[in-house]
């Protein structure tokens, strides 16, 4: 869908669609009065009628409204003004963008970005136009032979800005509410592929495609003979019981000085994680095709930074691999050397995220980094914790943890702190090997991340647990994309700080 943005009166808009807000009770927005005075009260005459509360969520398509150069006004219910936030901005979208989805209208001209949220200037409520729509309109297809009918709806929303002077920030905000949208689109298409289609070979594909995209990104694949020379025993652990190769993918994309440290994103790639010997039990196991969402959010977010062509360095790095059980399977009791050189007793085969991660994070220090994140959907534990809005962030320096926080809260992809504390490392205590590969069952989340930070003394690093945000359950099932939106405003933010 194509974005544009616009100043200038509702009434002299030649446009297919006009869309104006109601709020509750009956209560016309600025640009609803002005069309209103324009058409000799058409538009208060209907909302007294009591066609048009303004109740959130409620729309109205109304035509041949008199004193306007559009074929349609589209009026959108927006609640009541106090209770205008965020969220109900967010719903308000997803009404506007069914109700768009079921129009005649090729292009529309929205007055929605007018509302006052507190706090949120105009380039917030493009941005977030741009996304929400995008997300309403993605669907799955890759796999399916007979494709839903393209679904008609318009091809192009123009947004208004309160003055010309706000023309530019909005077409800024245009240009990364696209970036972003494509960068979520490529995380769910890839976290909604099956494990048979998409092994880590295929994610080693995707990193190469990125390459050949945009100029400015390198990608280098390790195989598993190279990992055995850095001796990443630990990595090698898990994909010893998959008859799938696994990959040891990083992408440099290279957009400021070379002598600038790069911003490193870590992210779990288990394309299918059985639980390898300590198998899991058989309900909801395909779910664990999204065992790769941390990976494909790093693909998601390099590639949304490349398209902005940000002037600055990110590193992602991708340790690739299924967990299966077989005969050539690691065995709950077995101890290994991970690539730090810590040895690892290995209790639960099924903890195997960790065992991956730590050898990618050991690696990570060759790009001398600025700040190491990386992204797992790595504990249940996480899902009983926090539920399934926030996704976990934990790490060793806070100032990244609260930038992490604060971008989450800027576009609504939202991250929650758990205690990293010094307390908790005891639960990883081994008597045979420097460390267990699991904590017991209480606060599985965190003791998750006390394995990591075993690994990541030489930088600052934060951890995301994404295990209750990668994707959703139910009807309407799939990857979300989570956390693209919140990686990417956090390199913007990087930015604007340098
Ligand atoms: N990929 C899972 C975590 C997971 C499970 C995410 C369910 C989302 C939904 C991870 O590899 C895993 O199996 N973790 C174990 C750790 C345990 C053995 C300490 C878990 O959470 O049960
Ligand atoms: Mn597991
Ligand atoms: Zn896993």
């Amino acid at each position: 869908m194509e974005f544009n943005v616009k100043s200038g009166n509702p009434e002299k808009q030649r446009t297919a669609c006009l869309i104006i807000g109601v709020s509750q009770p009956r209560k016309l927005s600025r640009a609803g009065r002005q069309i209103d005075k324009m058409s000799d009260g058409f538009l208060s005459t209907i909302i007294r009628r009591g066609d048009m509360d303004g109740k959130l969520g409620q729309t109205r398509v109304l035509h041949n409204v008199p004193g306007t150069l559009s074929d349609r006004v589209l009026l959108v219910g927006c609640g009541k003004d106090k209770d205008l936030n965020e969220k109900t901005y967010l719903k308000i979208l997803d009404s506007l963008s069914a109700a768009l989805d079921n129009l005649g209208a090729m292009e529309a001209y929205s007055y929605l970005t007018d509302i006052n949220i507190k706090g949120r200037t105009i380039d917030w409520k493009v941005n977030q136009t741009v996304m929400q729509m995008e997300k309403n309109r993605y669907h799955c297809e890759q796999l399916k032979r007979q494709k839903n009918e393209a679904p008609k709806g318009i091809r192009k929303l123009v947004m208004n800005v309160p003055s010309r002077r706000e023309l530019n920030i909005g077409e800024q905000a245009i240009q990364q509410g696209n970036a972003i949208s494509s960068g979520v689109s490529l995380a769910k298409d890839l976290g909604n592929l099956p494990g048979n289609i998409c092994p880590p070979t295929y994610l080693a594909e995707q990193a190469r495609r990125l390459e050949k995209t945009f100029p400015p990104v390198v990608v280098e694949i390790l195989e598993e003979e190279d990992m055995k020379e850095l001796e990443m025993g630990s990595f090698l652990s898990v994909s010893a019981g998959s008859r799938q190769p696994a990959k040891l993918i990083s992408l440099e994309y290279h957009g400021g000085p070379s002598d600038q440290k790069p911003i490193v994103l870590v992210g779990k790639g288990v394309t299918f994680d059985s639980g390898g010997i300590s198998l899991k039990p058989g309900a909801s196991m395909d779910e664990m095709k999204y065992d790769m969402c941390g990976a494909a959010s790093v693909l998601g977010t390099i590639s949304a930074v490349a398209e902005m062509q940000l002037p600055l360095n990110v590193v992602g790095i991708i340790p690739a691999t299924e967990n299966m059980p077989d005969g050539l399977a690691t065995r709950p009791g077995d101890i290994v050397t991970s690539m730090s050189g810590l040895t690892i007793e290995i209790l639960n085969t099924d903890a195997e995220g960790r065992l991956i991660l730590c050898d990618a994070l050991t690696y990570a220090e060759k790009f001398d980094p600025d700040v190491v994140i990386d992204i797992a959907t790595l504990t249940g534990a996480c899902i009983v914790a926090l539920g399934r809005n926030p996704s976990a962030v934990l790490g060793n320096h806070s100032p990244l943890v609260n930038d992490l926080i604060g971008a989450g809260k800027q576009i609504e992809d939202k991250v929650w702190e758990l205690p990293l504390w010094d307390e908790y490392q005891d639960q990883l205590k081994s008597n045979f090997a420097d460390i267990a590969n699991i904590g017991g069952r209480e606060a599985g989340t965190i003791t998750a991340a006390c394995f990591l930070s075993r690994f990541t003394k030489k930088y600052k690093w934060a951890h995301l647990d994404i295990a209750g945000t990668a994707w959703v359950s139910g009807d309407n099932k799939g990857a979300t994309g989570r956390p693209v939106p919140l990686l990417t405003q956090y390199i913007l933010d990087q930015l604007e700080e340098k």
